[in-house]
């Protein structure tokens, strides 16, 4: 039997367009799934879009059209475009305003008021529409500038409102015990560890009631029982991770996905492994596997927004350094789960020393080589030890940091056998090799040793630059697609055909 990996990513707000931020975290999740498919696990990777709640209501009538209306267009244009443009493999799309997701959403609800998890209550809290969150006194801080004097949400810097609402609640507090016991028994639940910690803490403290419903506006879904409500935008995007699977619905489908992984920013870190497992625990269902929290990509020490106007969309920088270079760089320069500084400098150096002169050089030298020296065919001979001990280190390495999400690690295994293999060009000296017909079998070991290994660093690189992985594959003679190899065999691959050419893969960039 094939292990199940079912893996999400959050869904994304489509009150505007998507920047980097977001495109970080799609593409960690895509890596993820696309090593596992490797692996040959039954792999199912989801995303989508929130599309209910305050803040794309606001948007949709600043901007003259109805919240559908907004929606539509913003997914079409934007959201879905993003996915292709990064090479996102997503099995599934979900929408908070899919049929199927209301349905599941309220069988949902159903099942937690029978089960007696559910009341109607007065409620008065501070609300951040920006996060669409209520916000307690901690996370609050003094505004500056024009809202000096004013308390601000810390992550928008804007004031919160006040909510005064009559409001079904759901009774989140009686949860607190059952959540720390699974931090307890599931260490690895949340991940990394600072962020288990903080929840850990935020759940000690005494978790409250949540208000999971509005009746103050109308675009969301409506509570089953009571149609003057809508589903808090929380609750309701929570519940995607399911009705995408079947739940309420499909039961063998539901059975097969569930339940499954979550890689989310740490902002958001609370809702999945607070609120999240509460609600699953009521509706007594199987709880995620992992929560994932990885750190922000900052931009002058701030947390990159559009609402700040940081926000950089990703098409500025595949235009000029490719997709796959885009997933590269975002997969190895920031530790998975720390925060990281995006810097134009940074990737600019490590694009021409990684990429165009780590990985492509290698490349470029070693077909050129077989070419030139062997008719272009791959010498049938055994790797040298020391290399294909060090290949087999790098699969290993490399395959079992997927495990632990430090998706940083699984590149840097990969480019250590570029690296040492560059190096060892360098030592063996080929082209010296070439000119002594006594040194023919040394010389085809070297080779060898070079297409063996531009194979196996082909196939590791696979999930992160797939387009790219191809064309090496394909240049050192291997059949088909590198996407269907083993990952975990990846150092037994052996090239024994012919090579054929590799297409110049990162172009130098001129300075503008
Ligand atoms: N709609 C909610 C998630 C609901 S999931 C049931 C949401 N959406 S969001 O569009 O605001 O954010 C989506 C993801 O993008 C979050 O994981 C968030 O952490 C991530 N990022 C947004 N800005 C980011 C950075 N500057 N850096 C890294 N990730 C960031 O929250």
């Amino acid at each position: 039997m094939p292990e199940r990996f079912t893996v999400t990513t959050p869904i994304y707000y489509v009150n505007d367009v998507p920047h980097i931020g977001h495109a970080y975290n799609e593409v960690a999740t895509d890596v993820l799934a696309r090593w596992h498919r490797m692996r040959g696990d039954d792999t199912w990777m989801l995303t989508g879009t929130d599309e209910h709640g305050q803040k794309i209501m606001r948007t949709a009538a600043a901007n003259g059209v109805s919240p559908q209306e907004w929606t539509d267009r913003l997914v079409e244009t934007a959201w879905k475009p993003q996915l292709e443009l990064l090479n996102i493999a997503n099995d599934d799309f979900i929408r908070t305003t899919d049929e199927r997701h209301k349905v599941g959403v309220r069988i949902f609800l159903e099942r937690l008021k029978e089960a007696g998890y559910i009341y109607h209550g007065e409620f008065e809290g501070q609300y951040c529409v920006g996060c669409e969150e209520y916000k307690t006194a901690n996370d609050l801080v003094p505004g500056t500038g024009e809202y000096e004097g004013q308390l601000v949400c810390a992550i928008h810097s804007r004031p919160i409102e006040i909510v005064r609402e009559a409001n079904y609640f759901f009774k989140l507090s009686e949860f607190g015990d059952r959540l720390l016991a699974l931090y307890d028994e599931r260490p690895d639940f949340v991940q990394p560890e600072h962020v288990r910690n903080e929840v850990r803490q935020f759940v000690k403290q005494g978790l409250n009631d949540l208000s999971i419903s509005r009746n103050t506006f109308d675009w969301g879904i409506k509570v089953p029982w009571d149609e003057t409500h809508v589903v808090y935008v929380w609750f309701d995007a929570l519940l995607n991770y399911i009705t995408a699977n079947g739940y309420g619905v499909d039961e063998e489908r539901f059975e097969r996905r569930w339940p499954g992984v979550h890689i989310v920013g740490k902002d958001i870190a609370r809702f999945h492994a607070v609120i999240w497992p509460a609600m699953q625990m009521a509706a007594g269902l199987p709880i995620s596997e992992h929560v994932f929290g990885h750190g922000w990509l900052l931009v002058g020490g701030e947390k990159m927004s559009k609402s700040k106007a940081t926000g950089i969309e990703p098409r500025q920088i595949t235009e000029v350094f490719g997709v796959d270079a885009f997933r590269y760089y975002f997969s190895s320069a920031i530790a998975f789960g720390s925060d990281g500084s995006f810097s134009w400098e940074d990737l600019d150096a490590r694009y021409h020393s990684e990429l165009a002169n780590g990985l492509g050089n290698l490349a470029s030298r070693v077909i050129a080589m077989v070419h030139k020296y062997c008719d272009g065919v791959v010498p049938d001979v055994a790797a040298d030890a020391e290399l294909q001990a060090l290949m087999a280190d790098a699969v290993g390495r490399a395959d079992s940091a997927i495990d632990t999400f430090a998706i940083h690690d699984a590149v840097d295994a990969a480019m250590a056998i570029v690296e040492r293999l560059n190096g060892y060009i360098t030592e063996q000296q080929p082209w010296v090799l070439a000119k002594d017909e006594s040194q023919r079998e040394r010389l085809g070991a070297v080779l060898a040793t070079n297409v063996h290994g531009i194979g196996t660093a082909a196939i590791l690189l696979a999930p992160v630059m797939p387009e790219t992985a191809q064309k090496l594959w394909a240049a050192v003679g291997g059949e088909g697609e590198v996407s269907a190899q083993q990952i975990r065999r990846a150092h037994e691959w052996r090239g024994t055909g012919r090579v054929t050419t590799v297409p110049p893969l990162f172009p130098r960039i001129e300075q503008a």
